[in-house]
């Protein structure tokens, strides 16, 4: 199983990175800090599409790529850090803009925050034997949640049809690509493995 601090550096150090080309292709005024907050959120898509397919990608990986997604735990941290780097852009953001937010936007997004903070908060053998059936509970439920908004993100960037339409296309094949995977059956048909 690959170690947790690395995988959860490596979400860290991603999201400083989407920052840092930002800054560096688009300056440090509005415009950076716009591509600094889409590119965040498109490394944290990363770590989350692999958590969320986790359940029939798991059978059918091997070698390294294997080791990785059995610290599914690893993961989710590793996307929880990489999506609240996600946050810090978007208040810089405002900040450099002296805009803010809409108020649905608030609410959906901030939920999520809410979700993303509390599964990572109980990301513990502790809190999993504490919390019992809840523990399941509010981490498929947030991941689910998490999804909807990722789909709601990238799904609007493409039904407005503008210049963010190939990021909205690019999100939305990356989520469905992990959704089918997550709803896959675990094990192949007899039909496909029979010999004719
Ligand atoms: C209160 C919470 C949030 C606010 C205010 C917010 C704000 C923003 C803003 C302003 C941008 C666009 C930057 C630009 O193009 O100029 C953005 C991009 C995005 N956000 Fe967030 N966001 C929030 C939470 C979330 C959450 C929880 C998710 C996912 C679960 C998410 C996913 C995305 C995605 C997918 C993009 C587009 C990335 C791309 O272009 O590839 N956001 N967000």
């Amino acid at each position: 199983m690959v170690d947790t601090k690395k995988i959860v550096a490596i979400g860290g150090l991603g999201g400083l990175i989407a920052i840092a080309l930002g800054m560096l292709v688009h300056g440090t005024g509005a415009e950076g800090w716009s591509a600094a907050t889409s590119w965040t959120a498109r490394w944290a898509l990363i770590p989350f599409a692999l958590v969320f397919a986790t359940p029939g990608l798991l059978p059918r990986a091997s070698g390294w790529f294997r080791e990785l997604l059995r610290n599914r735990r690893g993961l989710g941290l590793s996307f929880a850090l990489a999506h609240f780097i996600h946050a810090g852009a978007i208040v810089t953001l405002f900040a450099v803009t002296g805009g803010s937010p809409k108020l649905l936007t608030l609410l959906g997004g901030g939920l999520a925050y809410l979700f993303i903070l509390a599964m990572a908060l109980t990301s513990t053998n502790a809190a999993q034997r504490a919390m019992g059936r809840w523990w399941k509970h509010l981490h498929r439920w947030g991941l689910w949640y998490v999804f909807l908004i990722f789909a709601q993100s990238y799904g609007g960037r493409l039904a407005r049809m503008g210049e963010h339409a190939p990021e909205g296309a690019f999100g939305l094949t990356v989520l469905l690509l992990a959704l089918a995977l997550r709803l896959a059956p675990k094990r192949q048909p007899a039909y496909l493995t029979e010999q004719p």
